[in-house]
């Protein structure tokens, strides 16, 4: 039986590296499509927002930093919109090509991120200077205004730590049984959503102090629309499927109820409004755009749920096998696969996707 620990999750955890079946790379196309949806969203507030006359001139480098890049090949893509939107935007300004800046992209994820693999996808006709940065966006990662863009993809939804609350025994908040908040109390999600506030705050103090006045933070985040009923979080389902394969396997004695309850994943799906008041309560960024973007995933026909476990494995594998042990992670994901199963004829409303689109501007 596994039993490798009773306290709550690892602080930093990565997605699956490598290029293999369970791999990132291989299994981020939804991330990739929904980014695809903002491309053009991403240039027209360059074109209007960025004020590239408050840059030093003669600009020599500009440097764009890319939170939680992952193993890609997504962050190559939406490097090339941004770089793209900023030559047109100097271009529009009367800039010759050969007085276009130096570029310099800093690739951030968590220390445990597989570098290597995503140095391997680095695309050979790149027109920019690289370097990885390693290390938690919740604090500050480069010196002081120094910074012209900064970009996120589908990563400030993962909190620094799973709540307090929802670990202790007895506690309103405590998930016992549950691996999420979806369908567990108000009070869950209420913890939920209170250590998400003060990680989106430490995420805008630290960025604050990177970003140049008149330089920008363009994100993308996994939401859904104001007032959303909480228990219609589409991956909310899988976690739901994910946790009973737990209690299941618990329950046949293969692994330690305890830890079933002191694990809980990470992760928070914001709303517009609750993402503009938090935006408000930091006074150094004005809000260019916030818009809830939808996007299609298997509208139509049976869902492929197969597909959404691998990706939930290429996700979560690093941090369950943190808390369980390596030796149960083919048998959870060919419980959770069969499982899954039951969601093929989901309703559509479940399906579609939400990213909220944000672009501030830093004062
Ligand atoms: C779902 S992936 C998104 C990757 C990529 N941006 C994309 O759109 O495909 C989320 C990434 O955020 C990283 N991440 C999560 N928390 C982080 C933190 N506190 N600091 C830096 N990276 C973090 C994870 O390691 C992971 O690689």
């Amino acid at each position: 039986m596994a039993s490798n620990n009773t306290a709550s999750l690892p602080k930093s955890f990565s997605m699956n590296g490598g290029n293999g079946s369970y791999s990132y790379s291989n299994n981020s196309t939804v991330q990739r499509i929904a980014s695809m949806t903002a491309e053009a969203m991403i240039e027209e507030v360059i074109g209007d927002s960025l004020d590239i006359e408050k840059f030093s001139t003669p600009l020599n480098t500009l440097r764009i930093a890319d939170l939680g890049c992952s193993v890609g090949p997504n962050t190559y893509i939406a490097m090339q919109y941004i770089i793209g939107a900023i030559e047109k935007k100097c271009i529009s300004k009367g800039l010759s090509r050969s007085q276009l800046p130096d570029f310099q992209v800093f690739f951030n994820d968590q220390p445990t991120n597989d570098f290597n693999t995503l140095f391997t996808f680095i695309p050979p006709e790149k027109q920019y200077f690289v370097a990885a940065v390693p290390g938690s966006f919740h604090g500050q990662l480069f010196p002081k205004f120094s910074i012209y863009i900064v970009y996120s993809s589908f990563a400030f939804h993962w909190l620094s730590e799973v709540p307090k609350e929802v670990l202790i025994k007895h506690s309103p908040a405590w998930n016992k049984g549950r691996i999420f908040y979806n369908s567990a109390s108000k009070e869950v999600a209420e913890a939920y959503a209170s250590q998400f506030a003060k990680d989106i705050d430490s995420i805008l103090k630290a960025r604050a102090k990177e970003i140049i006045r008149g330089g920008m933070m363009i994100s993308l985040l996994i939401a859904v629309p104001d007032g959303y009923d909480n228990s219609k979080i589409g991956v909310g389902l899988l976690y739901d499927a994910l946790g009973s394969s737990l209690l299941d396997m618990a329950h046949e004695g293969l692994i330690n109820a305890d830890l079933v309850d002191t694990f809980n994943v990470p992760m928070y799906v914001t709303c517009p409004k609750e993402m503009e008041r938090l935006i408000k309560n930091n006074d150094c960024f004005s809000i260019e755009r916030l818009k809830l973007l939808e996007y299609e995933s298997d509208v139509d026909g049976p869902l492929d749920t197969r597909k959404h476990v691998i990706h939930i494995r290429a996700a979560l594998e690093c941090m369950i096998t943190a808390h369980f042990g390596n030796e149960i992670i083919d048998e959870l994901f060919d419980r959770l696969d069969q499982k899954a199963t039951v969601y093929r004829h989901l309703d559509a409303s479940y399906r579609k996707g939400h990213l909220l689109f944000l672009a501030l501007k830093r004062q």
